[in-house]
């Protein structure tokens, strides 16, 4: 796909941004209506509201329009509360609600923030488990609390070891690396294939079992489980160079791209009986999307570097050509399949994912910016 293309993908993602942004008067974007284009809100952000923040501040950075900036700002400043959710999605909350801002524009008001959601987020450490756990408000959870983790937290260490670079406080290095250390022992089979969950014992941190909130099966692959920890383990080598979330990221990766249907947009569970007749996840496949552009940077060899940017153009350009509407939805996220709940939707987090990646496509963004 030539670049022409890349920019006229981005020109329909901010069009519907702007129809976003004027629209939502009241709480964060959460999933829309694919035929309506109506959005469903979530009052003080859930675990997706700084997926909005970030195009904003993305969107204020490429086009030097001060409506994104005016945007990012307000709906930044409505994070603040949340500094203190007792969830472990505080990491998604303020990484992209908020650090995106200080990095991509020096916002001191998203640096603010950040550092406010990153304190919030260590408080809930248990040195005895080297964990982060689900905590108490843990969104969408089956099971919350204490002695619970997801992979999807990984990605939560970058917005701790930012806050290190930024205050030298070692406290929130430590947490960042060794929960991301615990998540490969909770969350990352042999294979490279990922588990999304896991008990452990709050007092000793033995792990108790593996299982999924929203996967078929508790030895299933669910495709977001695969895809956020490609990304959170990516993002950890990004901000912190050890040599081990690279390997498991190359392998998480690996495995995607061996499993992956042929043309490039993952089902929404890699184990469904139902396959093809099933429900694709376009939201999955955007995060991998990313991850694997950060991935054609970070690579040790110049061959791997060539393949993950290949199948980075690849998926980019299948989710643009069949999922991305004329007027910018990005279509066919599946938010959770088990209970029906937005199983083929526009989706807040696979839209900025897309975003991120048409961004550093179009060369506008140097991947490992954000
Ligand atoms: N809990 C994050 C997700 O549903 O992908």
């Amino acid at each position: 796909m030539s670049g022409a293309r890349w920019h006229e993908a981005l020109s329909r993602m901010l069009a519907r941004m702007d129809q976003t942004g004027r629209s939502v008067t009241r709480g964060f974007p959460h999933f829309a209506d694919p035929e309506t284009g109506i959005w469903t809100t979530s009052p003080a952000g859930d675990w997706t509201g700084g997926f909005w923040n970030a195009m904003c501040w993305l969107a204020a950075r490429s086009t030097g329009e001060a409506r994104y900036r005016r945007w990012a700002e307000q709906w930044t400043d409505w994070l603040r509360p949340r500094a203190h959710s007792d969830t472990v999605f505080r990491g998604f909350l303020f990484y992209y609600g908020a650090v995106t801002g200080a990095l991509l524009l020096s916002s001191s008001l998203a640096r603010e923030v950040a550092l406010a959601g990153a304190r919030g987020l260590a408080s809930s450490y248990n040195p005895r488990t080297e964990a982060l756990p689900l905590g108490s408000e843990a969104e969408e959870a089956s099971d919350v609390g204490k002695g619970e983790a997801n992979v999807d937290t990984v990605q939560g260490g970058a917005l701790l070891l930012w806050a290190f670079r930024e205050t030298g406080d070692p406290a929130l290095h430590e947490i960042a690396v060794r929960h991301a250390r615990r998540h490969i022992e909770f969350c990352v089979r042999a294979d490279g294939s990922i588990c999304q969950s896991a008990s452990f014992d709050p007092e000793t941190g033995r792990m108790l079992r593996r299982y999924t909130h929203k996967g078929i099966r508790d030895d299933s692959t669910w495709a977001r489980a695969q895809a956020w920890g490609i990304i959170g383990y990516t993002h950890m080598f990004q901000w912190e160079r050890e040599p081990r979330f690279l390997e498991v990221a190359g392998r998480a990766a690996d495995w995607w791209l061996a499993h992956a249907p042929q043309d490039r947009v993952a089902f929404w569970d890699f184990d469904d009986p139902a396959i093809p007749h099933t429900n694709r996840d376009t939201s999955a496949t955007a995060i991998v999307a990313a991850a694997l552009l950060k991935l054609a940077e970070l690579a040790p060899s110049e061959a791997k570097r060539r393949e993950y940017r290949h199948a980075a153009e690849e998926t980019a350009e299948a989710l643009v050509r069949d999922y991305l509407t004329p007027a910018g939805l990005l279509t066919h996220g599946c938010y959770n399949k088990k209970v029906g709940l937005a199983t083929r939707h526009e989706l807040i987090w696979g839209s900025y994912y897309l975003f991120e990646s048409l961004h550093v496509l179009a060369g506008a963004l140097n991947p490992t910016e954000i």
